[in-house]
């Protein structure tokens, strides 16, 4: 059978309401023209995130019975562990309320003002975390993830010369750590090979800088390489997962995204020393090591996600459906970031509306348009979230977890055909109002 379905069956369901374009027209005043600012009720289709959205399993939600509250040394604790242990090897894990929190904790303990954390390239959170730690967070993407439209196999990996030649201009010594985001999501949900993690690994080992793993999709990153890394093609997704965690000292992980949980995460690293500092800080703002700022059937769900997620029948599903909304647009003439990624689509809105200048916010307008069309709600990655160190003015559609059938991901499809079919009447749009930091958010605009 050549078909590929969902490898699940569903047992809850959660209705979805109608509004009409008169409706969302009113929401989208209200709210600014900010699809931050809708209520979620007035959504039809949330592509919003794919973070802490995904539909729970029976046996996550069996799990959350079960789910030990102890204050100190719960069963669920332990089950986590052992979960996290068989997955990444690493000597110390402590759980934390979700990835930023770790990324605050990591960066806290090791990093200095001055000092350099480089990357693939950093989400905003992590971003955000080292840099205020007055350390400086700086992006190494191969040269080739700058052409959107370059289809390569692995277009998240690190250039590891520019790598080479950044320790050695800046002197290991101000480089505490080097990360890798698996997948990488900013730079489109493209994966990274294990030939790239081998190389940068070994940049790092001739410098003494530790490698850290950014692993909210190390379950994706990993089915990529399984289906196009010569070599890979008959490892399990779980025995790829293993070799890439073996090759780094430590991750951060947010369980919002490749554990199916709603909320959580952890941290984790093979230094001793490294981690009696992170879980004295973590009791400071988190919560006993045992729980870490989670409940116990928080850890719960996500020991059993961390298991689910590398069955290779979901990973399957899960990225030929996401390249299914990819290649459905694209085909008929959307500009999307070639290849489709793992957990999103990313439209080029730069490309598909050329009569709106970037001070106007293409991928927003797009966004707007979209969801006063359909009722979809996508998010702006461009000059409105990044102001002019945007590289690329990026629509992403972000695919929940498990929670939208073909039929949902049909509608979408459709509707973006709708608007790209009408795109020459898409106006721009204007700031009235915005923060001071983190302006996509909360800004308040208006259309030109
Ligand atoms: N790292 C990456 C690569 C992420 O995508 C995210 C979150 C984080 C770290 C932070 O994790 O949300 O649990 O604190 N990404 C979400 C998104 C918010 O929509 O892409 P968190």
């Amino acid at each position: 059978m050549r078909t590929i379905i969902e490898p699940f069956r569903i047992k809850s369901v959660e209705p979805l309401h109608h509004t009409t374009v008169e409706e969302r027209e009113r929401y989208l005043e209200r709210a600014g023209y900010n699809l931050f600012g809708i209520d979620a009720r007035h959504i039809l289709i949330d592509l919003l995130t794919d973070s802490g959205t995904s539909a729970m399993s029976t046996e996550q939600w069996a799990g959350i019975m079960r789910g030990d509250e102890s204050y100190a040394g719960g069963e669920s604790f332990f089950r986590l562990k052992r979960a996290a242990d068989d997955l990444t090897g690493f000597r110390h894990m402590i759980p934390t309320h979700q990835g930023r929190a770790a990324e605050r904790i990591l960066f806290a303990v090791m990093c200095k003002p001055g000092t350099i954390v480089p990357s693939n390239t950093h989400f905003d959170t992590t971003r955000a975390n080292i840099e205020f730690t007055g350390a400086r967070a700086v992006d190494l993407p191969i040269p080739e993830a700058a052409d959107t439209q370059a289809r390569l196999d692995f277009k998240g990996n690190m250039d590891t010369a520019a790598l080479e030649a950044l320790i050695v201009r800046e002197g290991a010594g101000n480089v505490p750590l080097a990360m890798l985001t698996v997948t990488n999501n900013s730079g489109g949900g493209q994966p990274v090979s294990m030939a790239n993690i081998e190389a940068v690994k070994g940049v790092c080992a001739r410098h003494g800088i530790p490698l850290y793993l950014d692993a909210c999709r190390f379950a994706e990153n990993a089915w990529f390489i399984h289906e196009r890394e010569a070599g890979y093609g008959d490892w399990t997704p779980k025995r790829i997962a293993q070799k890439m965690f073996s090759l780094a000292d430590g991750c951060t992980f947010s369980a919002k995204k490749d554990a199916f949980a709603n909320i959580g995460g952890f941290l984790s690293t093979n230094d001793d020393r490294i981690s009696q500092q992170q879980t004295n800080l973590l009791i400071l703002t988190e919560g006993f090591p045992t729980y870490g700022g989670l409940a116990g059937r928080d850890l719960e769900a996500i020991a059993v996600g961390l298991e689910e997620v590398l069955d290779p029948d979901y990973l399957r599903y899960r990225i030929v459906s996401t390249g299914y909304l990819g290649r459905h647009i694209a085909d008929r003439g959307v500009p999307i970031v070639e290849p489709p990624g793992g957990h999103a689509i990313y439209i080029d809105a730069a490309r598909m509306l050329p009569h709106i200048p970037k001070a106007q916010f293409p991928a927003q307008a797009l966004a707007v348009e979209l969801y006063r069309h359909a009722g979809i709600r996508s998010v702006e990655i461009g000059t409105l979230m990044f102001g002019a160190a945007a590289r690329h003015e990026l629509l992403r559609l972000a695919i929940p977890r498990r929670v939208y059938t073909q039929s949902h991901i049909d509608y979408v499809v459709e509707a973006i055909l709708e608007v790209n079919a009408a795109k020459d009447g898409i106006r721009g749009l204007e700031i009235v109002q915005e923060p001071p930091f983190l302006r996509h958010f909360s800004a308040r605009l208006r259309p030109v």
